[in-house]
């Protein structure tokens, strides 16, 4: 079997529909506005999400920043979790290209709830204090490893947000995971924000391309943030269609990913030195206790052909399932960890 790709759901490889879908795109020039696949493609995610329109963009990354930047400017403060996406790993981007700071509050596994978001606000105009703009809100929560946020609390934290002045911007990069591992419909989701931004090169298995889903009144500004960081694409129509593909047939097979992480979960703790979190949805977080650590077992894995990524700074591998790795792999994947781990004790 060849090597089993663990490290991450954005790894896949499009598949021959996938291909065929994209070799056959009526495109046009999206800068114009007359990509006519692009054009269905926003069309389709702003109704599943419940919003009036979306916008096309290359990655997660400028979805969620172009987000911001329409909801914030120098000088305001957005507030997150501390391990969230906008946070830790996008080269400061809120700092570095909107003047923003994020104000980072304590959750679990990703997720906070009303009472820290109230001990995050700072209910007052004093000079002393940066203006609040925005809460962001992260499902699933990837560094939370996958957790998914119950709507109720969602709902809450949306709605506090909102009567403190603030906007709200959902990361739902993975939201697609969200709604498949709860039934809860996406639109539900996107009710509790102002901008939504979605990936397609996650799960849902497309070589590149995410979206935000808004209201008509701030997608001229969504458009012109795009425009400056070099987002405007051509005739996008082919990764469009693409997207279009994998939410006709890749959106509700993400259930199979969370079977398979669960199956993983079960079977990986039964090895000495591994402590699964049993995943919610398709990222697995396993504590490492091992003499060599969880860096030296991840280049075991490789060793034994399954790649998965250490956690910097930690003793805790990730292992993401996803559409290249079939749930008939996972006994094979589970036998090579059992090897990997043997060379590491
Ligand atoms: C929660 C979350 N948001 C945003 C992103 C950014 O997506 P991209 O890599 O397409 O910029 C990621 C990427 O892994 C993510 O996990």
């Amino acid at each position: 079997m060849d090597l089993l790709d663990l490290r991450s759901d954005t790894v896949t490889r499009p598949t021959p529909g996938m291909r065929k879908a994209m070799a056959e795109a009526e495109v046009g020039d999206d800068v114009y506005g007359e990509d006519p696949t692009t054009n269905r493609l926003q069309e389709s995610v702003a109704q599943l999400l419940g919003k009036e329109c979306a916008i096309f963009v290359p990655t997660g990354t400028m979805a969620n920043q172009i987000s911001l930047g329409v909801l914030c400017g120098p000088g305001d403060e957005v507030i997150c979790e501390r391990g969230s996406h906008v946070l830790n790993y996008e080269g400061a981007a809120a700092s570095a290209l909107w003047g923003a700071q994020l104000f980072p509050l304590d959750g679990t596994r990703g997720l906070f709830d009303v009472r820290a978001l109230e001990g995050g606000l700072r209910r007052s105009d004093d000079s002393h204090y940066p203006r609040q703009r925005a809460v962001a809100i992260e499902n699933t929560h990837n560094r939370g490893g996958g957790a998914v946020w119950p709507l109720s609390q969602m709902q809450a934290v949306s709605q506090a947000a909102r009567a403190a002045g603030l906007s709200v911007h959902l990361d739902g990069a993975r939201l697609w995971n969200a709604h498949v591992a709860t039934g809860t419909r996406l639109s539900d989701y996107g009710a509790c924000a102002d901008t939504v931004s979605v990936c397609l090169s996650k799960g849902l298995g497309t070589p590149a391309g995410s979206l935000v889903a808004t209201t008509r009144a701030r997608l001229p500004a969504l458009h012109r943030l795009r425009k400056r960081l070099g987002g405007g694409m051509r005739q996008v129509g082919i990764l469009a269609a693409a997207g279009l593909y994998a939410l006709d047939n890749h959106l509700e097979r993400l259930a199979e990913d969370h079977k398979s992480a669960r199956r993983l979960a079960e079977e990986l703790q039964s090895i000495r030195g591994l402590r699964c979190t049993m995943p919610e949805t398709n990222l697995l977080f396993v504590d490492v206790d091992l003499r060599a650590g969880a860096r030296a077992l991840s280049e075991a894995g490789r060793a034994e052909g399954i790649l998965f990524n250490a956690e910097g700074g930690k003793e805790r591998i990730r292992l993401v399932t996803h559409l290249d790795v079939p749930p008939r792999t996972i006994p094979e994947a589970v036998a090579r960890m059992r090897r990997a781990v043997d060379r590491c004790r």
